[in-house]
Order: C-alpha cells, then sequence, then structure tokens
C-alpha cells in the first residue's frame, strides 16, 4: 500500500465495489470511494462536514501558517472571497503578459538546457510553472535567485511534511536531531525576502499582479489584510500551483510523443488561433482540440490522485454511513479509470471530452481540480499556463522519447513520474515560429 496505493486501492475497487473501508498505517479507518453519488455529498451538498485533513491543516499548517489551504469556516470563506477576484476573467487577461514574458525568460535557459542533449522534462518544465506562478504573484521584477531559493524551500519543506506524515513515529528525532528548525529556518529565510517585496510595493505604484489583489482586498469593515497574511496566502498559492501544472505537462508531452496525429492537429490550431500574436486568457475558449487534449490528460494522469476529508459529524448518503472522525479519500484516480464510468479508460482518447460527448459523463467522476466550494481556485489559470507553455514548446520543437526508459507514475502527494521522463528536443522546421 505504501509503495503502490494506487495499484492496491484500484484492485480493492475491482473487488468492493465504488466504496470501501480500509485502515491506513492499520490504525486510522479511512472510507476510500469513486462513487459519485457520495462525492457529490462529501465534496458539496455537505460540504460544511468534511474538513481538510489533519495533514494539511496541522502539519502543513505549521510551515505554511494560516492560509486557504490550512483553514476552514468562516475564516476559510473570507479569504477565499478575497482572493478568488484574482483569478477572474480580468486578472487573468492582466496577467496573461506577466506570464508570458516569464515564459520567454525561462525558454532561454530551457532552450540551452535542451542543446546539451535529452533532458528530464519533469524538473524543466517545474522550473517554467514556478517562476510564470511567482512572477504572476510578485511581479515581473522577482528576481531569478529568489525564485530559485523559494523554489527549493517549498520542494524541501514539502518532501519534509511527506515524511513526518509517513513516518510519525521519527517526530521526536526530527525534533532533537535539528532536522525540524532545520526547515523551519529555511521557511524564515524564504519568508523574509518575499516579505521584503511584499512591504516595498506598499510604497511603489500599483502592479497587475496577485500581490495587487491581495494589497487591494477589504474586507467588511474596510480594513486589508496584513503584510504576514498576505504573505501566508501567497506561500500557499505558490505550493498549491507550483508543482501541479508542470505534472500536468509532463504527462502531456509524454502521451503527444506517442501520437503525433494529435500533436500536429493541436500545432495547427495554436498556429490558426494565435499566427504570431501573444496568448491572452480570452483566447482560451478558442483552443477547442487542446483543451481535449489536456482534459484528457488530466483524466489519465491526475496530479491530485486523491483528494481528503475529516468528516466533523456522524452523516448518512445512501446507506453509507459515516461516522464523525472518519476519513474520507475521494479517490479521484480510481473514479477517473473506472471501466463503469469510463469507456476503454487506459486509452488516450481525446474524443471523450468534445462538447457533444461531455453532456453524456456522469456527473463527479472526472475531478482533475476537485468538486465543491473548496475546489481550485487556479484551475482558470491553470489551463492558460498549460496552454501558453504547451503553445510555445510545440511550436518551436520536435521532441521525442528517449528509447529504453521505464515511465510509470509515484502517487506521493501529487501523481509524479517515478524515474522522470527523458526526451530529445530539437528545433521544428514545419512549424510556423513562436512568439517567445
Ligand atoms: C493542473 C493544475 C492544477 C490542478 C490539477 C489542481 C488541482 C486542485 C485540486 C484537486 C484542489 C482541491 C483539493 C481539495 O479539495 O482538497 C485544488 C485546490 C487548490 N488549488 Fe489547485 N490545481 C492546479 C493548479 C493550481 C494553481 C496554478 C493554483 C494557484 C496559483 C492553485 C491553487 C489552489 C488552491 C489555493 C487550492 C485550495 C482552495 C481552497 O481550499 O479554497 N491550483 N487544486
Amino acid at each position: 500500500m505504501a509503495r503502490n496505493p494506487v495499484q492496491i486501492l484500484s484492485r480493492y475497487n475491482e473487488i468492493f465495489g465504488d466504496t470501501f473501508w480500509i485502515r491506513i498505517g492499520g490504525l486510522k479507518e479511512a472510507m476510500v470511494t469513486i462513487d459519485p453519488a457520495v462525492i457529490q455529498h462529501v465534496l458539496k451538498t455537505n460540504a460544511e462536514n468534511y474538513q481538510k485533513s489533519e495533514i494539511q491543516v496541522k502539519r502543513m499548517g505549521h510551515f505554511l501558517g494560516k492560509g486557504l489551504l490550512t483553514t476552514h469556516g468562516e475564516a476559510w470563506r473570507t479569504q477565499r472571497r478575497l482572493i478568488q477576484t484574482g483569478f477572474d476573467r480580468k486578472q487573468l487577461d492582466a496577467l496573461s503578459s506577466i506570464m508570458q514574458d516569464s515564459l520567454a525568460e525561462s525558454l532561454r535557459d530551457f532552450d540551452s538546457q535542451i542543446r546539451r542533449g535529452p533532458v528530464d522534462i519533469y524538473p524543466q518544465l517545474m522550473k517554467i510553472t514556478f517562476a510564470m506562478v511567482a512572477r504572476s504573484l510578485f511581479g515581473a521584477r522577482l528576481k531569478d535567485e529568489d525564485i530559485d531559493l523559494v523554489s527549493h524551500t517549498i520542494c524541501t519543506v514539502q518532501e519534509f511534511i511527506v515524511r513526518q506524515t509517513l513516518q510519525p513515529y521519527l517526530n521526536p528525532w526530527f525534533a532533537v536531531s535539528g532536522e525540524l528548525r532545520r526547515h523551519e529556518d529555511m521557511r524564515t529565510r524564504a519568508d523574509a525576502i518575499l516579505l521584503e517585496y511584499i512591504r516595498k510595493r506598499r510604497n511603489e505604484p500599483p502592479g497587475h499582479d496577485l500581490l495587487q489583489t491581495l494589497m487591494d482586498a477589504r474586507y467588511n469593515d474596510g480594513e486589508g489584510m496584513s503584510d504576514e497574511l498576505i504573505l501566508s496566502e501567497s506561500m500557499q498559492l505558490l505550493v498549491a500551483g507550483h508543482e501541479t501544472s508542470s505534472n500536468a505537462l509532463s504527462w502531456l508531452f509524454y502521451l503527444l510523443s506517442s501520437r503525433p496525429d494529435c500533436l500536429e492537429r493541436v500545432r495547427r490550431e495554436f498556429d490558426s488561433v494565435l499566427g504570431d500574436a501573444p496568448m491572452t486568457y480570452s483566447d482560451v475558449p478558442k483552443f477547442e482540440f487542446a483543451t481535449q487534449v489536456i482534459q484528457e490528460a488530466l483524466r489519465l494522469y491526475p496530479p491530485f490522485w486523491m483528494v481528503d476529508r475529516m468528516a466533523v459529524a456522524d452523516d448518512r448518503v445512501g446507506d453509507v454511513a459515516i461516522p464523525r472522525g472518519s476519513m474520507v479519500i475521494v479517490y479521484v484516480y480510481g473514479a477517473h479509470h473506472a471501466p463503469r464510468y469510463w469507456q476503454n479508460p487506459e486509452n488516450f482518447d481525446t474524443e471523450r471530452f468534445t462538447k457533444a460527448n461531455e453532456k453524456l459523463r456522469t456527473p463527479f467522476t472526472y475531478l482533475p481540480f476537485g468538486a465543491g466550494p473548496r475546489g481550485c481556485i487556479g484551475g482558470n489559470y491553470a489551463m492558460l499556463q498549460i496552454l501558453m507553455i504547451l503553445s510555445d514548446l510545440l511550436r518551436k520543437y520536435d521532441f521525442q522519447l528517449s528509447p529504453g526508459q521505464m515511465i510509470e507514475a509515484r502517487p506521493m502527494v501529487i501523481l509524479r513520474p517515478k524515474h522522470g521522463i527523458r526526451m530529445t528536443f530539437s528545433n521544428t522546421t514545419t512549424s510556423a515560429p513562436c512568439v517567445a
């Protein structure tokens, strides 16, 4: 189970059906479900009764403070309402040019890497997406070395949180050995850097970035957020947004490498919609086929392969009783791969997401961005980001999967490629020049 939860949980789905109970680590009782009615109830209809799990609230809260990922109830609702405006259509249109500039800058580095030989695309794409999210938050002037430090801090601290969670018996040792302190110090250093950007901005002309949205937001009493709260919300957006799009993109490149037909169709669509113009958020609905391809990749490899909650009070959905305190695992990967909801679920088939076919789908069986009030706040941003990166890379480069490697998914917090994905890139000769 610890080594390959996806394999085990999917097997249990076959044996026990859509909903079953397991004991995690031999101790905690958890209900695992891919039943759309139960998922709808837990994530949406009775969402109030299902809080974020202890891992998120306690362990992540220790390092990340209070923010969207780590709070519940009224405090969360108020913050969500304020931060949501940073991801509305107008704001995403304004962010497009920061994102495009960040991409152009990252591609210079990417270009020099791929000229040296095959690259593992996962860390490359992570670097590109992290810089984009960081600059969308703190503005185009965010320095490369600060981006690198914050990115390194987030990765290291996140790995430490996973170790704390998977090996809780080591926590006293982490405290005595100085491991805990070392990670806290890293976080303090990253905080200090970002806090300086926030304080400086108070005395600068307004920007078009998310930091400005956070600074301009007002509570009902007319007060704004403190610098410290802006810092922890920003850090949480960076954590939530840093590894998800890069994962989706890595799997996309992998899938497209064996589907030249789809690849050419996506390239043609980018060329015909954009020509030489840069992409903005208003363009997104025009990429019908590229969106289908992304949706299918997110079905096969959902970055959040599961979403967990904790029942606050006793509850019941149909004939399923959920006692107070039980953990509920919405098994997203299982729902996306269940033969009863998808025909030939292991096949890469973009037709599933045509407008006509979408109407036929059972609701709450496709959940890459979660569902209900705590669904992803950055979903539209992520689609724009993925399309932008895809458009520039596909139109600039041809690429091939390096032979002889084992491609496997590793379900940690995020469904990562376990051994990376090595690819060779060369400049394309057939397509229109890309804008970056
Ligand atoms: C392909 C990319 C992405 C995927 C697949 C994804 C997926 C998800 C999912 C499944 C959730 C719900 C988790 C739960 O219910 O426990 C979530 C929440 C969240 N996501 Fe994303 N996400 C992506 C990109 C982003 C980006 C780019 C940002 C920000 C820049 C972001 C910010 C957040 C935040 C703040 C939450 C918590 C919302 C709340 O609790 O109110 N995500 N995401």
